[in-house]
């Protein structure tokens, strides 16, 4: 009723290195592996979360090409001082970093509460970097609790945030079960799956910021991401991006996950 009609936006592909590769002349290689092969424009907007430890030397592989962005695996919020062994986003921002992830589900289950994660996701915003806020359900359930699960990280992860930030804000739905399971055991979320979960997510969206605010929100898919699935998970699925882990880590098939976006 009267609502104008909203361009598709940019898909986003992230590719989330996690604990890889074991040495910065390999995370070298790789990186350079993948610039050389991505077009020299394509039709998303391609981002790369190394290890803190690498992303100067992404930097420096990057170099005017910007044919990728820099992405961190996480952030401490404050800024400086006594936090040994973590990392501000003053000291990303020196690095380039323009993205990170955040709440992923592999730091939740080391114990990074939904409070730890709102107060970053502020300090991300704050810093004007894009925040990629990760939610999903461990398992699935014939009644559906699933969706509530989902539904208390987004509300606990917004809370706070206002309407003015949400251009820089990024939902990555990450279902557990079907996290890592590309090259085993094959449990990975339909097309069908991840669409519902995006709808929904929206709608919990719109609930809290009004239906244009909500839809500047990117809503992203991670789970077992590769070249073949990739293709129906944004045209079926309707995903705006993904969170992509083992298969970035092959230089070719992330490629291709890159250019499936059309
Ligand atoms: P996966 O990881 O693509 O290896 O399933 C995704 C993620 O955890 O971000």
């Amino acid at each position: 009723m009267g609502h104008t009609m909203q361009a598709t936006p940019r898909p986003l592909i992230v590719g989330n290195w996690k604990m890889n590769p074991q040495s910065v002349g390999a995370a070298e290689r790789l990186a350079a592996d993948i610039k050389d092969d991505l077009p020299r424009t394509s039709r998303a907007d391609v981002v790369i979360a190394p290890p803190f430890v690498y992303l100067d030397c992404l930097r420096k592989v990057r170099n005017k090409s910007k044919k990728f962005v820099l992405c961190a695996q996480n952030t401490h919020a404050a800024k400086m001082g006594t936090y040994t062994g973590e990392v501000s986003l003053p000291m990303l921002k020196s690095l380039e970093v323009t993205h990170v992830i955040l709440g992923h589900s592999e730091r939740r289950a080391a114990g990074e509460t939904d409070e730890e994660i709102n107060k970053k996701i502020h300090a991300t915003l704050k810093a004007g970097c894009t925040a990629i806020v990760c939610a999903g359900e461990r398992e699935r359930d014939v009644s559906g609790n699933y969706f509530t699960f989902v539904e208390r990280q987004i509300r606990a992860a917004c809370m706070g945030i206002g309407k003015s930030k949400l251009a820089n804000l990024a939902v990555a739905y990450e279902p557990i079960w079907a996290i890592s399971s590309g090259d085993g055991d094959g449990r990975t979320a339909t097309a069908e799956d991840a669409h519902q979960m995006k709808l929904f997510i929206r709608k919990v969206l719109t609930t809290l910021y009004g239906r244009d605010a909500a839809l500047k929100i990117r809503l992203l898919y991670g789970g077992s991401v590769n070249a073949k699935n990739a293709e129906e998970l944004l045209v079926k699925g309707e995903a705006e991006g993904f969170l992509v882990g083992g298969a970035s880590l092959r230089a070719h098939e992330f490629v291709e996950i890159v250019r499936s976006a059309r």
